[in-house]
């Protein structure tokens, strides 16, 4: 339990399912003042209602769409005009895409990395003045182990004279860079803000059957939701929502920067993760496709 001295604002972006619910549920068990995001004001509302019950911690909704440069433009608009300190972002909104045909957002950006990369770039930056307001303010970006050479799966290969995938579409392959992008972000952002209050870390929160489920079909669906949570390396959906909780405000890892945590304990990210020339690059990218000048 947290007292009210040490409850944190903390938003939470694709809260209204899965981990994101989760970790917003055991933030507001703990008193923390929570907000949470999502695209689609019914599923958002429903989500709010069922949050509300769900501790001593205050709740609000606010609808951000991740995959749309305006929805967060908007969104930093109206946050901003309110001048409110935030503790911590949590970057948990993401997809996943099964079909082989590549999807593209309104802005004509590849979707998957639109979400999962460009997306929390974009948000983090106007939610930056808001962060550095906050006494010790977070950067949470959730990435994922399978951003390591040799995961199972389609590999992961980040050519940056088509970070889009326009020639090579596979969605295992632009869900895989896109969570090593996220580690790009993450580590240049640490790196640029060192003289700041503000850190900014990268979590796995493991593999979660239970969630993941609901991005595939058929049998693969049933194996998901019934039978993998069982396996030994899986992750339970309280497990998962429980380390979220950890990285963003567990006062034992306030002051760290640059780590990328998985189960309470720091993990090592891929070498290419660690290099910091790809890592401006790819900011850099990033900047361009919002239309920004370099940032951070
Ligand atoms: N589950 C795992 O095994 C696992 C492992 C490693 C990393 N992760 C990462 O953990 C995070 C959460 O995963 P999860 O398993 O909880 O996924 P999930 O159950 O599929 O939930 C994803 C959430 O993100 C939201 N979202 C998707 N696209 C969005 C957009 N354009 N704008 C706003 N919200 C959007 C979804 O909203 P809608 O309901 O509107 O679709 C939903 O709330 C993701 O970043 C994922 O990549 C998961």
């Amino acid at each position: 339990m947290t007292d009210t001295s040490t409850s944190q604002s903390v938003l939470v972006t694709g809260a209204n399912r899965g981990l994101g619910f989760e970790c917003a549920r055991q933030l507001l068990a703990d008193g923390h003042h929570v907000i949470v995001t999502a695209r689609d004001a019914a599923k958002g509302k429903a989500a709010l209602a069922s949050l509300s019950a769900a501790g001593r911690g205050r709740v609000e909704l606010q609808l951000l769409d991740m995959a749309s440069l305006a929805s967060i433009r908007a969104f930093g608009e109206r946050w901003e005009k309110e001048g409110r300190a935030l503790d911590v972002v949590v970057h948990n909104a993401g997809v996943m895409q099964q079909s082989p045909t590549r999807r593209v957002t309104g802005d004509g950006l590849e979707e998957t990395l639109a979400t999962n990369a460009i997306g929390p770039y974009l948000l983090t930056k106007v939610l930056w003045p808001s962060l550095l307001r906050a006494p010790a303010g977070r950067v949470l970006m959730v990435s994922s182990r399978l951003h390591l050479p040799g995961s199972r799966g389609e590999s992961v290969r980040f050519d940056f004279d088509d970070p889009q995938l326009e020639r090579d579409y596979h969605p295992e392959r632009a869900y895989k860079n896109s969570k090593l992008a996220c580690l790009w972000v993450t580590y240049e952002l640490a790196r640029r803000s060192a003289a700041t209050s503000v850190t900014a870390n990268a979590v796995c929160p493991g593999f979660v059957p239970v969630t993941a489920a609901e991005s595939v079909r058929g049998f693969m669906w049933f194996m998901m939701k019934y039978l993998m949570p069982l396996a030994p390396f899986a992750t339970s959906l309280k497990d998962a929502g429980g380390s979220l909780k950890w990285c963003a405000v567990d006062p034992s890892i306030a002051g760290a920067r640059a780590k990328f945590f998985a189960e309470k304990r720091e993990l090592e990210s891929s070498p290419e993760s660690r290099d910091a020339d790809k890592a401006a690059r790819f900011c850099e990218l990033a900047a361009k496709l919002c239309g920004l000048d370099a940032w951070p």
